[in-house]
């Protein structure tokens, strides 16, 4: 079994940095969004990020060329019907994600591996919506997809052997380095990373120190490539908050409770870059801290 042709649900941050690197691995890969806007959204972001690879001389324009040929739009789920991967990187929410592969599984060959994205979701109870369970596993790739190396391959009881080699496969194709791992929520890195961020916020809310001063400690003190806060604006303070709700059901442990002031941010539409704004206002250059979040 080898995977040629990819399909991915979604051009947010996520299935917009995968369906490129599905296509820098030579993969025709199709991409489905909710509509033509977000389509071209996303189509945007892999343009840009191409373009400016080329203009750092990491990227030959032939290859910028080649990748962006290799890359469809479309809003219709038939487009995927034989794709011999699908990978849903849809908004962070188990019936949304059931529907999907529920309605996946009836236009897409039988012989389609599918694959979600999700950070803190049981694969398993995703898999029972679509008609494979056996062919199906979790590859959670890391944020932005085109730079973090890794990809956690997730593995559930009944998935078949050579569904995960295919995967493993088609994951080094990619150029990153797969590790495996068992249907666990968080499965190996959000286990151990989203206490970490969801403490950032709490030791802000406790006076600890600012926005800044926090960050700079574990840039400085810890060789972090980046502080907590500006992780958190990175990966969507929206889609933090609603990790933070999965993994505190499953575990029922303090550590993964949201804490009040990320769930204030999101209500109030405040969810990091792809707003604007979060614990940084990134309308100026150099985005500014938000100090009075906790005033
Ligand atoms: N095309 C090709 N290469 C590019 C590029 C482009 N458009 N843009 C940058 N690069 C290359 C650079 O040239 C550089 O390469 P070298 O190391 O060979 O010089 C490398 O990529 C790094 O780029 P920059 O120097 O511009 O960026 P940086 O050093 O500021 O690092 C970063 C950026 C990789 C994002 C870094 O800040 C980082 O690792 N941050 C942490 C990200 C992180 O923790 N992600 C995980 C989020 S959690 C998650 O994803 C899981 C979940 O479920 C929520
Ligand atoms: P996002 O909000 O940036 O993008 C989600 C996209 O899915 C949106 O463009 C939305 O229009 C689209 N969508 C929603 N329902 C759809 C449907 N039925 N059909 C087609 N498209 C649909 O979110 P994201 O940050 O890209 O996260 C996507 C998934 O990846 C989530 O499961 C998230 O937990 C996971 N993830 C996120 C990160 C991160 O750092 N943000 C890292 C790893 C994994």
């Amino acid at each position: 079994m080898k995977i040629r042709t990819v399909g991915v649900i979604g051009s947010g941050l996520m299935g917009s940095g995968i369906a490129q690197v599905s296509a820098q691995a030579g993969c025709p890969t199709t991409i489905l969004e909710v509509s033509k806007e977000l389509l071209d959204k996303g189509m945007q972001r892999i343009q840009g990020f191409l373009d400016s690879g080329v203009d750092k001389g990491k990227l030959r324009p032939e290859a910028r060329d080649r990748t962006l040929s290799l890359l469809k739009g479309t809003t219709e789920m038939k487009d995927l019907s034989e794709c011999d991967l699908v990978i849903e990187a849809i908004t962070e929410n188990l019936s949304a994600k059931r529907d999907l592969f529920s309605a996946a599984s009836k236009v897409c060959s039988e012989k389609s591996i599918f694959a979600s994205n999700t950070s803190s979701l049981s694969i398993t109870e995703i898999m029972t919506a679509s008609s494979r369970p056996e062919r199906f596993l979790g590859l959670h790739f890391f944020n932005p997809v085109p730079l973090m190396k890794l990809v956690e391959v997730v593995r559930t009881i009944v998935t078949q052997d050579e569904v995960e080699s295919a995967a493993l496969e088609f994951v080094r194709a990619t150029g990153k380095t797969p590790i495996r791992t068992s249907d666990r929520t968080g499965f190996i890195v959000n286990r151990l990373l989203v206490p970490y961020i969801l403490d950032a916020i709490r030791a802000l809310e406790n006076g600890v120190g600012s926005i800044e001063e926090i960050d700079a400690g574990m840039r400085l003190g810890c060789g972090y490539p980046m502080g907590p806060f500006t992780l958190l604006d990175f990966v969507g303070l929206d889609t933090t908050y609603y990790i933070a709700g999965i993994m505190f059901d499953e575990f029922k442990e303090a550590r993964f409770a949201a804490p009040p002031l990320l769930k204030r941010m999101v209500l109030a539409g405040t969810l990091g870059r792809k707003s604007g704004k979060g614990f940084y206002d990134y309308s100026q250059d150099p985005p500014v801290p938000q100090n009075h979040l906790t005033a």
